[in-house]
């Protein structure tokens, strides 16, 4: 890039998402940490420096001041989200982790497996005598889902319902000038979902019960798992094919060493570009020092193409080894905990779509992606067979 960006905010255009992994070279320039004023937030791109942040007590998570001090509009959203363990520290954040972890196993996610791949195959079946579908809309989107929907055994009658909502919050992440009109609607799908949680969590099939945590705990996290369970998978399953598809050189290595192509995927286009910590006191990142109180964002998406950490970054080896581990699931006490049901649904998802539609291919080189700083996906993926 001849022009170097400046500010991590252009992200958010159309060109830049058209090249992002460019654009966060062009960020590089500026060293793996530096001061953005635009955003008024130090911004990490470097791997090994984001991975150390990650593990670093002082880099806080309580992402929310007190609710009155929210700003109008967005109270609702603050005060039910912050009760989450994703915006909690220290002993508060493990106490809630553990609490989720006693009902949300290895053991929950693998029951998952017969009826996702059951789902898939269903999907394929309906809509493999057209010869073309939009793997976001009739697969990415409902598959994940409708998964974390029967992981908290939400009924299927109120799904529609509860999509509606979760849309509208998730609209608030990474969208870095909301109108009112998006803060209101944010609002409303929290305090929606909040209610319904409210009743939900009193079944006996609830994944989680009031008892070790309190209950407006249990309604935070449940909504934080449908939040963080599925706008992120959606946005894994288009991006992996996409990748998968511009190189179908790569394809035979699905089948041949599945979790090592798996993670690869990840890696090479990570669906959460980024997270945000908030520095607890004063502290030297990368030689700079970041002062308490300041936000700092952490790039996972310019971690996981850091020429530093993997040789020869914007090349997609499904077959790659190394030292370094990708980012793409955080790292340290936050390391996503739903990260092999992610996987699940990327193994039976690929391969399924690959093996029972052969000669798929992209029917619509031009493609749109969502623009947010947080969340890289596709707002379509036309295929054809
Ligand atoms: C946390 C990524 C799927 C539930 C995280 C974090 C990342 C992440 C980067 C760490 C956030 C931080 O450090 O601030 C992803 C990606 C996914 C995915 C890329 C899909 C490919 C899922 C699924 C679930 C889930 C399927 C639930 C079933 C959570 C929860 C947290 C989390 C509850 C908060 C953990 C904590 O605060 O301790 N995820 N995630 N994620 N994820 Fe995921």
């Amino acid at each position: 890039m001849t022009d170097r960006p400046r500010t991590l905010l252009t992200a958010v255009r159309p060109e830049a998402q058209r090249d992002l992994y460019g654009f966060y070279d062009g960020l590089r320039g500026a060293g793996p940490c530096y001061w953005d004023r635009v955003v008024s937030s130090w911004v990490v791109t470097g791997h090994e420096l984001v991975a150390a942040a990650l593990t670093d007590s002082r880099m806080s998570s309580v992402r929310f001041p007190e609710p009155d001090a929210v700003e109008d509009g967005l109270r609702r959203f603050a005060t039910v989200i912050s009760r989450s363990m994703l915006y909690r520290d220290a002993l508060e954040h493990a106490r809630l982790r553990r609490a989720v972890s006693r009902t949300f196993t290895a053991r929950s996610v693998e029951a998952l497996r017969e009826p996702i791949s059951a789902a898939v195959h269903e999907i394929i079946d309906r809509v493999r005598p057209a010869g073309r579908m939009d793997v976001v809309a009739d697969l990415a989107v409902p598959l994940p889902f409708n998964a974390i929907c029967a992981l908290i055994h939400a009924p299927e009658p109120d799904r529609e319902q509860l999509l509606a909502w979760s849309n509208d919050v998730a609209a608030a992440f990474g969208n870095a000038r909301l109108t009112a009109g998006e803060k209101a609607a944010a609002d409303r799908g929290v305090a929606g979902m909040a209610a319904y949680f409210d009743r939900l969590i009193d079944r006996p099939e609830a994944l989680l019960r009031p008892g070790d945590l309190s209950r407006d705990e249990a309604v935070a996290n449940t909504i934080l798992l449908l939040l963080a369970g599925h706008e992120t998978t959606t946005h894994f399953l288009g991006n992996a094919l996409l990748a998968l598809l511009r190189h179908p050189g790569q394809i035979p290595r699905l089948a041949t060493d599945p979790a090592t192509a798996i993670e690869e995927l990840l890696r090479y286009d990570s669906p959460l570009q980024l997270v945000l910590r908030r520095a607890t006191e004063d502290l030297d990142l990368g030689g700079e020092r970041i002062g308490a109180g300041q936000p700092v964002l952490l790039i996972l998406g310019a971690a996981n193409r850091d020429p530093a950490a993997f040789p020869d970054p914007h090349t997609l080896d499904l077959g790659r080894t190394g030292k370094a581990r990708h980012l793409a699931f955080g790292h340290g006490a936050h390391f996503c905990p739903g990260a092999s049901l992610a996987r699940l649904e990327g193994d039976i998802v690929l391969r399924a779509l690959l093996d029972r539609l052969p000669g798929l291919r992209l029917a619509e080189p031009e493609l749109s992606w969502r623009p947010s700083l947080n969340f890289r996906g596709l707002d379509r993926l036309i295929v054809e067979w």
